[in-house]
């Protein structure tokens, strides 16, 4: 609970930065790394447990005891099978429009909600717009990440979708609402707000008005006492509707299958050489691997206010980030590293995550793949993870700059991708409780 309440307040002060401080992360993040560097950590942190879990050897039935799913413990699939959709409204009280903040899984429950809402509405959904993080810095938009056409034809018989505003309505844009208090804009819907909350405060505004634009948006649908038919429809919108854009699964597919036959990209090329299949039945066996999301941002780590090991040089560099971008203000800046550790407020290292793998028992046999955006500190800082799971991949290691060009440097494309994979894997872990996590371990449960 704690946990998510200081995730949220993160995200507040995320989503309030671009009003203050304008241009900001572009000088952060173009600040290089010099020789008196927070780059350069390199002793492992717990040398002593590091050694001895690079020593350890993990008997083969154990390993195999690994890999066993795990009893569904009571959980039932919330899509059911035998899915009547529910009627379309008789007709419809006016165009429901989001924007969404956060990365690309935030703004993937943020689509389930909008959904939900225009059900509870009888509202026309306009596709929702993504704001660029100031974090992420990307610009992609829905259609540029989820396959559009896809998702309207699923849930046809649920609501009205339209891919964007009838000409009457244009004016309604993000830019008009930015520049002024407009009738037609929701502010103040509160946290995880009630069906009937958007009943009483929103319904009207679309009867007066024929549109409703509701900003903020994140977690704002409520998930006790919802109607049985609106948390389904939720689910539908999570597990059937949201699929990405056809390059995205095609890439997300090669690097599945380059994980389970790593040895047959080689094989490939050779037999087309020598025009003849040589059969090495042991490389045709596919083989099983862990997806591991690592979130070990700057932003994060500075926010924690932990001490990570990396010495003076990160301590200041840290600091100094609290200050420019919070003005220090940070909660957990009052706690001493040990006090803030032993209530459990500091993210893991890769290292300590490396750790927590070794003791669930997975050695250096085990392939993982590492679902990353930009970890802080670098190679330096994952280097002792490498060493303890020398089989580590992520998108980069399997996938060709070629084949990279389309999602180069677009963070939500990036995410996108790791996503995909995490589904498809045999094992997700989440080094790190948010969005992610949430989105995906109900698929994968
Ligand atoms: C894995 O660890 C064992 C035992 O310490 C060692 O003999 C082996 O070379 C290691 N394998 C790899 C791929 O590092
Ligand atoms: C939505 O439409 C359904 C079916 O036509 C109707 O029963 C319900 O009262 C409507 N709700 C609102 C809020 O208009």
């Amino acid at each position: 609970m704690d946990l998510q309440k200081s995730g949220v307040l993160a995200g507040l002060l995320v989503l309030l930065l671009p009003l203050l401080l304008p241009g900001l992360f572009s000088l952060l993040s173009h600040a290089s790394p010099s020789a008196f560097s927070e780059w350069n950590v390199q002793k492992p942190r717990h040398l002593s447990l590091v050694k001895s879990a690079s020593q350890r050897e993990t008997s083969h039935e154990k390993q195999s005891d690994l890999w066993v799913p795990l009893a569904d413990q009571g959980w039932r699939p919330c899509v059911e099978s035998t899915n009547a959709p529910s009627a379309l409204p008789v007709k419809s009280e006016g165009y429901l429009q989001v924007f969404l903040d956060g990365g690309l899984n935030q703004q993937r429950m943020g689509i389930c909600d909008a959904v939900a809402v225009a059900k509870i509405l009888n509202a026309t959904l306009v596709i929702p717009h993504f704001e660029v993080n100031p974090v992420w810095q990307d610009s992609s938009s829905f259609m540029d990440i989820f396959d559009v056409d896809h998702f309207i034809d699923v849930l046809k018989n649920d609501i009205l979708i339209v891919k964007e505003l009838p000409d009457e309505f244009s004016w309604s844009t993000r830019e008009y609402y930015a520049t002024a208090i407009r009738d037609t804009r929701i502010k103040m819907a509160p946290v995880h707000a009630s069906a009937n909350w958007y009943l009483d405060n929103v319904l009207p505004v679309l009867q007066s008005y024929g549109i409703a634009a509701i900003s903020p948006f994140s977690h704002r649908l409520t998930f006790d006492n919802l109607p049985m038919d609106i948390q389904r429809l939720r689910c539908k919108v999570n597990f059937q509707a949201l699929v990405f854009v056809p390059h995205i699964r095609a890439l997300g597919d090669a690097l599945v299958s380059r994980l389970r036959y790593p040895s047959k990209g080689a094989k490939v090329l050779s037999t087309d050489y020598l025009g003849e299949t040589t059969d090495v039945i042991d490389e045709n066996r596919a083989r099983k691997f862990v997806v591991i999301h690592l979130r070990f941002d700057k932003d994060m780590a500075a926010h924690s206010a932990c001490d990570f090991g990396g010495g003076k040089a990160e301590k200041l560099a840290l600091a100094k980030y609290r200050q420019v971008i919070w003005q220090g203000r940070v909660l957990n800046s009052q706690f001493t590293d040990e006090e803030l550790r032993s209530q459990g407020r500091c993210p893991l290292t890769p290292e300590e995550i490396g750790l927590l793998l070794a003791a669930l028992g997975f050695d250096n046999s085990t392939r993982l793949y590492l679902a990353s955006h930009k970890v802080y500190g670098g190679k330096a800082r994952i280097s002792t993870l490498r060493k303890l799971f020398p089989l580590m991949e992520d998108k980069k290691s399997l996938a060709s700059s070629e084949e990279r060009t389309q999602i180069k440097g677009k963070a939500s494309l990036l995410a996108a991708v790791d996503y995909y994979v995490g589904l498809h894997s045999d094992i997700f872990i989440s080094a790190s409780p948010g969005n992610m996590h949430n989105a995906l371990v109900s698929v994968s449960g």
